[in-house]
């Protein structure tokens, strides 16, 4: 098997105490690749860091919806010049979370809708955090609709309908499964993976978040992506080695990377 985790944290704290080991021993457990994410642009210095340590990690860079309200004119500057960066790969994640609310709404949004305009300036892919927000986040994408289709995209952790997933297809991206999708009593992601058809998915941890069953809250890792792909290659009629590669050749070419 071999494993793209396309949204991770290992820049997280919750790493500090063992990241050096823990990045050590990924290749032995099939990961080659990994996207971290580093959503807070008042520093993402450890997200550039492991990028420049490590060949396999790339980076992505963007502001949160949750600190939404800290994003200025001076850093949508400083998030430009980051995306110059060879190995930062797309902006993310960037959206809106209604369920926290952290951030004001209005505030939410507008801070969404400029950073989608600065990849579409960029010609770089975004990395999508939706929740509780379905409807407006749709809104917003469909304005930039003509840049999406031509740069890509990924709904992170998707958890809307498949109504919405096909809608997210149309805009040009791709679904995010990660460790939801094996949590019991989760029929909508199970749906969604039977509809996605097959050059249109990534797997993904979201670590140290969403540990798959039967880690369930324990701290997840990139290697963990195994037991999504297990559950993805059942509802598909596919060999877990299968939906991995698979996922890997897509994480590819979503980030243009190869
Ligand atoms: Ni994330």
């Amino acid at each position: 098997m071999r494993i793209f985790d396309t949204h991770a944290h290992i820049s997280d704290t919750r790493f500090d105490i063992d990241r050096e080991a823990l990045i050590d021993r990924l290749k032995e457990k099939d990961v080659e690749l990994i996207v971290d994410v580093g959503c807070d642009l008042r520093d993402v210095s450890k997200t550039l860091e492991l990028t420049e340590r490590y060949p396999f990690f790339y980076g992505a860079v963007g502001m949160h919806p949750h600190t939404a309200e800290y994003f200025g004119p001076e850093m949508a500057d400083g998030l430009a010049r980051l995306l110059e960066r060879p190995k930062i790969v797309a902006l993310g994640e960037i959206g809106l979370d209604y369920y926290y609310d952290l951030s004001p709404r209005d505030v939410q949004r507008r801070v969404f809708d400029e950073q989608l305009s600065i990849a579409a300036l960029k010609g770089l892919p975004v990395i999508l955090h939706v929740r509780d927000a379905i409807g407006e986040s749709l809104d917003i994408l469909r304005a930039h609709k003509r840049e999406l289709i031509e740069n890509g995209g990924v709904m992170h952790c998707f958890s809307g309908s498949v109504e919405s997933a096909r809608e997210c297809l149309e805009l040009g991206l791709m679904i995010g499964f990660g460790g939801s999708l094996t949590f019991k009593n989760n029929r909508r992601g199970v749906e969604t993976a039977e509809f996605v058809p097959l050059d249109r998915f990534v797997f993904e941890t979201d670590c140290p978040y969403l540990a798959p069953v039967p880690h369930r809250g324990e701290r997840n890792d990139p290697s963990m992506i195994a037991l999504v792909a297990e559950k993805f290659a059942e509802i598909k009629g596919i060999t877990p080695d299968e939906a991995a590669d698979i996922a890997f050749k897509n994480g590819m070419k979503l980030f243009r990377l190869g």
